[in-house]
């Protein structure tokens, strides 16, 4: 039996390590593509996007849409415009995210899809497809990034009350920024169960 716990708390140590580990990754191929979008901004003179956590959601409830598809040439940043794929569930994900079609209306929301995420190829998915279009926009201001899988999502907002993806508070994300946190508690606790057990 006591065999047993010990066995059992070691699998939820290596768990624990593994999400932390998966986190803090996808976190950074999240990061890499934010900060080259807002340099290759900063090259046309355009403003930062600043991060928004709604957006943000939304783009990680996409992403999570996607996952299964594989990467073609027709899928992400290679879709030819009008074609794009539809969510038949998307007022859900817009609801999940404490969101409404009427405040996200003007938003984009830029799927593309890259084996491995290798940044520099996800960059270029941004800044030489048709997506462009939208990134050399002075209208967008705010910005979330979210990825799963081969799959990265960028979500631009406006400031204006059609796209500027309000209400709900900033608060509501928590669950994201938490996410590291959160396993990492886990991993204490169950540090301390074992060494105990
Ligand atoms: C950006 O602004 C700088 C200084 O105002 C100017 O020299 C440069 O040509 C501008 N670049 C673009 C792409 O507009
Ligand atoms: C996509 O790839 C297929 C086969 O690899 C090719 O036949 C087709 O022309 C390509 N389409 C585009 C838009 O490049
Ligand atoms: C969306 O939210 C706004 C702000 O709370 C509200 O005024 C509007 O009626 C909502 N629209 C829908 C379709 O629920
Ligand atoms: C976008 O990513 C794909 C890999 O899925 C790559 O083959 C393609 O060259 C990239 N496109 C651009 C414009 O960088
Ligand atoms: C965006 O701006 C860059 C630099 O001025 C330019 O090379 C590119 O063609 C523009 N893209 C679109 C879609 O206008």
């Amino acid at each position: 039996m006591a065999y047993f716990r010990r066995y059992a708390i070691l699998t939820l140590l290596i768990v624990s390590i593994f999400c932390i580990n998966r986190t803090v990754r996808c976190d950074d191929e999240e990061d890499s593509l934010l900060s080259g979008i807002n340099s290759y901004r900063a090259t046309l003179n355009l403003t930062t996007l600043t991060q928004n956590d709604r957006a943000k959601c939304l783009a990680e409830k996409i992403a999570d849409q996607f996952k299964n598809q594989p990467c073609t040439n027709t899928t992400g940043s290679n879709t030819v415009p009008g074609t794009e794929p539809e969510f038949a569930d998307y007022p859900n994900l817009l609801s999940e995210c404490h969101l409404n079609v009427t405040t996200t209306r003007d938003g984009a929301v830029l799927p593309a899809c890259v084996p491995n995420l290798d940044p520099t190829l996800v960059l270029s998915n941004y800044t030489q497809s048709q997506y462009s279009n939208s990134l050399n926009d002075t209208k967008y201001t705010g910005i979330g990034v979210g990825s799963e899988d081969n799959w990265i999502v960028v979500v631009l907002t406006t400031s204006t009350p059609e796209g500027g993806f309000s209400p709900g508070s900033n608060d509501i994300n928590f669950v994201y920024k938490s996410g590291p946190m959160h396993y990492l508690m886990l991993l204490v606790v169950a540090l301390l169960s074992f060494l105990w057990a």
